[in-house]
């Protein structure tokens, strides 16, 4: 029996195995009102039957002017928060545990007309100039994330991961490059964890279930002038000891630039197997993870606990029936018997 394709309990979560969809964007909401549609049902139930075990869905904003493009889900009304209890049901019922990503862009938000940032301060110049938040801003996304978790919880959700990673709006404050403030939420790495912290406290307050934060562990910038991995290490810690469940480590995103470390599979499990040596709680690894025998080598070695997929998913949606006979193991068993024939 292989560690990928086996059962796996982590904290508030018993998992079917340990692949987990990863978070993909699919602007699939043609009529912008940021509801799942029927390809969100199909797209995430074709998946769940493929018997990832964790579905997470893709970055879901907390208000309109927190998506990335008016075409993402968003989860701030009640419309939104009904269609997503049924493909909440839908997932859970097919077996697989349901996931969603929720997230604000930040200065990331292409189509909103003035984005909220940290600091006045463009990704790139053909982005919208971002407005530096006001302390009531600050505390209107906060109450933002907060409802938006408690929609989510109340659609059924068996985990939530908050969007710390990309260069979006918790990793905008998180970086030493975009926040420049000067009040109580910048300035030290305690300062500019802040918002994240009164978010992860007051969502944990009143979520339940397993509640993850994936980070980016690397701007690609020199040491010195970004976070080092001892800076992460130490945001690892304070998020786990402010409720977190589970650290999802990418990388980039920030800046408007390429990466700058060398691209090969799992080239960001390095950064995953550091936040793991820092903090006590589960570390999933992302990132050309396509091969499952790299796969079962990174969780034998215990470099990280769960594996997440995402574009071997897009291409290949039985992804773990084909793993399961590269890695021999006779355990799996797809969705039923029909599927059963199409392993080979
Ligand atoms: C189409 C697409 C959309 C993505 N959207 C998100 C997202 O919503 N949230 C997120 O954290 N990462 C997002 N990502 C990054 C993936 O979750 C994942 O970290 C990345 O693709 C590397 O993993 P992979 O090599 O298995 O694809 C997206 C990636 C792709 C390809």
């Amino acid at each position: 029996m292989s560690k990928l394709l086996s059962p796996v309990e982590i904290p508030k979560l018993t998992l079917a195995n340990r692949v987990v969809m990863s978070p993909m964007c699919m602007y699939e909401v043609k009529k912008e009102d940021g509801v799942i549609t029927p390809f969100h049902l199909v797209h995430y139930g074709a998946r769940a039957l493929s018997k990832v075990g964790l579905v997470v869905i893709e970055a879901t904003a907390v208000a309109p002017d927190g998506r990335i493009t008016n075409q993402d889900l968003g989860l701030w009304n009640d419309q939104q928060q009904n269609e997503l209890t049924k493909l909440i049901a839908l997932i859970q019922s097919f077996g697989s545990k349901a996931g969603i990503q929720i997230s604000h862009a930040g200065r990331k938000a292409t189509d909103a007309i003035t984005p909220l940032a940290p600091s006045a301060l463009a990704f790139s110049d053909t982005y919208p100039m971002p407005h530096d938040m006001t302390l009531s801003d600050i505390n209107n996304v906060q109450e933002a994330f907060v409802a938006a978790c408690k929609r989510a919880a109340a659609s059924g959700v068996d985990m939530i991961e908050l969007h710390g990673a990309h260069g979006y709006l918790l990793s905008q404050f998180l970086s030493p490059l975009v926040n420049q403030r000067k009040d109580q939420y910048g300035g030290s790495l305690e300062n500019r964890y802040r918002f994240v912290k009164e978010i992860v406290v007051a969502v944990r307050a009143s979520f339940k279930g397993s509640l993850w934060m994936r980070l980016s562990l690397t701007d690609f910038e020199d040491e010195g002038r970004q976070n080092s991995i001892a800076d992460w290490q130490q945001i690892g810690q304070w998020l786990e000891a402010d409720g977190i469940d589970c650290l999802d480590v990418s990388t980039g995103g920030l800046l408007d630039k390429k990466p700058t470390i060398p691209i090969y599979d799992g080239y960001q499990v390095p950064y995953a197997a550091a936040m793991k040596q820092a903090v006590s709680i589960p570390v999933a690894a992302v990132g050309l993870l396509d091969n499952p025998a790299l796969c079962e080598h990174i969780l034998q070695t215990g470099e990280a606990d769960l594996i997440l997929q995402g574009r071997s998913l897009l291409n290949q949606v039985n992804w773990l029936a084909q793993a399961a006979v590269d890695l021999h193991d006779p355990t799996f068993t797809a969705y039923n018997g029909s599927y059963q024939r199409g392993m080979k």
